[in-house]
């Protein structure tokens, strides 16, 4: 196991209980969500966390698939999603590479607060465009450490020298937007909740 695994799994059961930081941009990302979001769908979410927002868009869609690579978190998850009584919410340990779907299978992919964490963002961003069938939508939420103001640009770049976190990949948005663009995405929707903190709609084209 890595150190993020170690990290993310010591971690699980606070980041459960922890309250959301703007719950007017969470609310605003999830109402943009669901607007794409049809009874027939098949969904994957990878780095679900506890699995907070799959809950809340399962019941919307056929199947949703949430993994994560900690196994705590997914713990969590599963019951979490019992107790909601979903049964078309699955959890799997792993990330997107290892217990994602088949190519063109996703009619929608969700990477939220994660891109920033995966150790190679292109391979991830190509899985994502792999699973997705044409016209198929990527919903990310991502930190861009380049474009981050104040002491949470210094959190990030510490991160890269304190060996038990995890660590935060450096981009700026419009890096992110260029490198989902050349793995044939269009970008769609963008909400910038505040300079370096991104939500995007991609379709694949
Ligand atoms: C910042 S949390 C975000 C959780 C959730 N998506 C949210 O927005 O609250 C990052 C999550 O991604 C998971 N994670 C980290 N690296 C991952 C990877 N390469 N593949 C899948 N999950 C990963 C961690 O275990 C953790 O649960």
């Amino acid at each position: 196991m890595g150190t993020a695994t170690r990290f993310w799994n010591w971690t699980a059961e606070r980041y459960s209980r922890q309250s959301i930081a703007d719950e007017a941009s969470y609310q605003k990302k999830l109402a943009i969500t669901q607007r794409y979001l049809t009874p027939d769908m098949h969904v994957v979410e990878f780095g679900c966390g506890t699995g907070s927002t799959a809950i809340l868009h399962a019941p919307k869609v056929k199947t949703y698939a949430a993994i994560d690579v900690a196994e705590k978190m997914v713990e969590i998850g599963r019951r979490k999603a019992a107790e909601a009584g979903l049964s078309n919410l699955t959890f799997t340990v792993g990330t997107l590479e290892q217990a994602g779907a088949p190519d063109t299978s996703c009619d929608a992919i969700l990477g939220l607060n994660i891109l920033h964490l995966v150790p190679d963002l292109d391979l991830t961003i190509a899985t994502v465009a792999r699973m997705l069938k044409p016209g198929g939508h990527f919903f990310s939420s991502t930190i861009c450490l380049r474009d981050l103001q104040g002491k949470l640009r210094l959190l990030g770049l510490a991160t890269r020298v304190l060996p038990l976190l995890p660590t935060v990949s450096s981009f700026s948005v419009r890096e992110l937007e260029t490198r989902l663009e050349r793995a044939g995405f269009a970008i769609e929707e963008r909400f910038e909740q505040r300079p370096g903190v991104v939500f995007l709609v991609a379709v694949k084209r």
